[in-house]
């Protein structure tokens, strides 16, 4: 097992030996804002190119305690930290000038980085020789958002919030007639330096929507961007650098070219990418065997990418109508029993999430890519939570689980990625 994911597994004891004391004079902004001095455009949400970025990574809610309020996204986020930055590039895309942009949340802009031509762009750090006609989008963590509070663990919660962006996009993008290509082997160490990142940011992943011009090969644009600090306060994380750096190149990757199938309608599917949120507890409502197969046909969809890791989907079934209670592994029965109080446990005793809700989900994975493998459980939680909301019944991510108790319960040795529940 990765020695990085060993080394941040929770477990009844460390939780309690380690509480997590949070020092609020260094909470990290989460959003980084380029100077004034780029070129900046507000997203016209009666444009349909506009209105399609939005629907990847907008604000959409706005939450108010005494004395301070926060903004929820598109997206969700382990904490609300958003550790997460979205880069594209854009090109012959009617309604946005070709270039490199970054999409700048707080105030629904993308800001012009750089320019591409019809000679240069991004397109051969992304393995591509010919020009690319569309988005090529990149996505980038700022670690410290999430390792202010989560630590050394912080690092798994960046690839799942990563992997939750690229459901975003796959998301809109079933808005609009293309498909969304996962890329991870991208040349992350070249974009990182051009980029300006410092050891604060880095990349992770690519998707994109584009078609190749295959009459017309392209060069590699060049650029360096100076620093544009995203976080306010920064403390670095040796293990999370090191943990980054092993996994940047990928081995042995399998390409899937089986494009998945969603017959979403698009209205309401607009409707729940923008009313998507997270539950905060479940009443203990059942749902129906219907609509858990429907989720899981959604789920389980193959996912287009130039690395796809195998990841096992395991589920407690607590409350579903027409079914035993017990444990599935990719749609079959393991074991049989009512293990609700017991998932709930396992999920570091959120038992108003994992042991109310209707099903309990818990992502594993043995294969080798981990920034990969990490990610692809991330964007499959959020086809979960795509597909839930859409039937109206919630769903929540859990980042937080007793990893070798989870292991136990499952019968398995594998690395335990992520747990969700969903519900009513
Ligand atoms: C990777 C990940 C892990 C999460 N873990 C938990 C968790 O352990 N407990 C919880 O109550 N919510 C969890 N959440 C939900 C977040 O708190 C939620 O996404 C965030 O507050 C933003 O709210 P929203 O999803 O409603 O937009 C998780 C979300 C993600 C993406």
């Amino acid at each position: 097992m990765f020695w990085y994911h060993e080394q941040t597994k929770h477990s009844y004891v460390s939780v309690r030996s380690n509480p997590n004391q949070l020092d609020w004079s260094s909470q990290p902004s989460t959003y980084k804002n380029y100077p004034d001095t780029y070129h900046k455009r507000k997203l016209d949400l009666d444009k349909e190119e506009d209105h399609f970025l939005y629907h990847i990574a907008g604000l959409t809610a706005k939450k108010s305690y005494p004395g301070f309020e926060y903004y929820l996204r598109i997206n969700p986020s382990a904490g609300a930290l958003y550790p997460n930055e979205l880069y594209f590039q854009a090109r012959g895309v009617e309604g946005v000038e070709d270039g490199i942009y970054h999409y700048e949340v707080a105030t629904h802009s993308i800001a012009f980085v750089a320019s591409i031509s019809e000679e240069e762009g991004l397109e051969p750090y992304l393995g591509y020789a010919y020009v690319m006609e569309g988005y090529l989008f990149l996505v980038s963590a700022i670690y410290y958002r999430s390792s202010w509070k989560y630590k050394n663990r912080a690092f798994r919660y960046c690839l799942l919030d990563a992997g939750h962006l690229l459901g975003s996009i796959e998301a809109a993008a079933l808005l609009k007639p293309h498909a969304v290509q996962m890329a991870y082997g991208i040349d992350k160490e070249k974009l990182n330096r051009m980029f300006g990142f410092e050891q604060r940011e880095f990349f992770l992943s690519a998707a994109t929507m584009a078609i190749p011009r295959k009459e017309q090969k392209i060069k590699a644009v060049e650029f360096a961007l100076p620093y544009v600090e995203g976080s306010g306060t920064f403390e670095p994380n040796e293990k999370i650098m090191q943990a980054y750096r092993e996994t940047i190149s990928l081995q042995g990757c399998q390409k899937v070219l089986k494009a998945p199938r969603f017959d979403y309608r698009s209205d309401k599917l607009r409707e729940t990418i923008f009313n998507r949120r997270s539950q905060r507890g479940f009443e203990g409502e059942a749902i129906t065997k219907a609509q858990y197969s429907y989720i899981m046909e959604r789920v389980t969809q193959p996912v287009l990418s130039d690395c796809d890791e195998e990841v096992s989907v395991y589920t407690v079934v607590n409350r579903v109508l027409d079914m035993p209670l017990g444990v599935q592994k990719d749609g079959e029965y393991i074991k049989y029993g009512d293990f609700s109080r017991k998932a709930g446990y396992l999920c570091l005793e959120q038992y108003s999430l994992a042991a109310k809700g209707a099903v309990t989900f818990f992502l594993t994975s043995k294969a080798g890519n981990y920034q990969a493998l990490y990610q692809k459980a991330g964007l499959i939680g959020h086809r979960l939570y795509i597909a839930s909301n859409y039937l109206g019944i919630g769903c929540s991510g859990i980042g937080a689980y007793y990893d070798d108790e989870v292991n136990a319960f499952l019968g398995n040795d594998e690395m335990v990625l992520y747990a969700l529940a969903i519900g009513r």
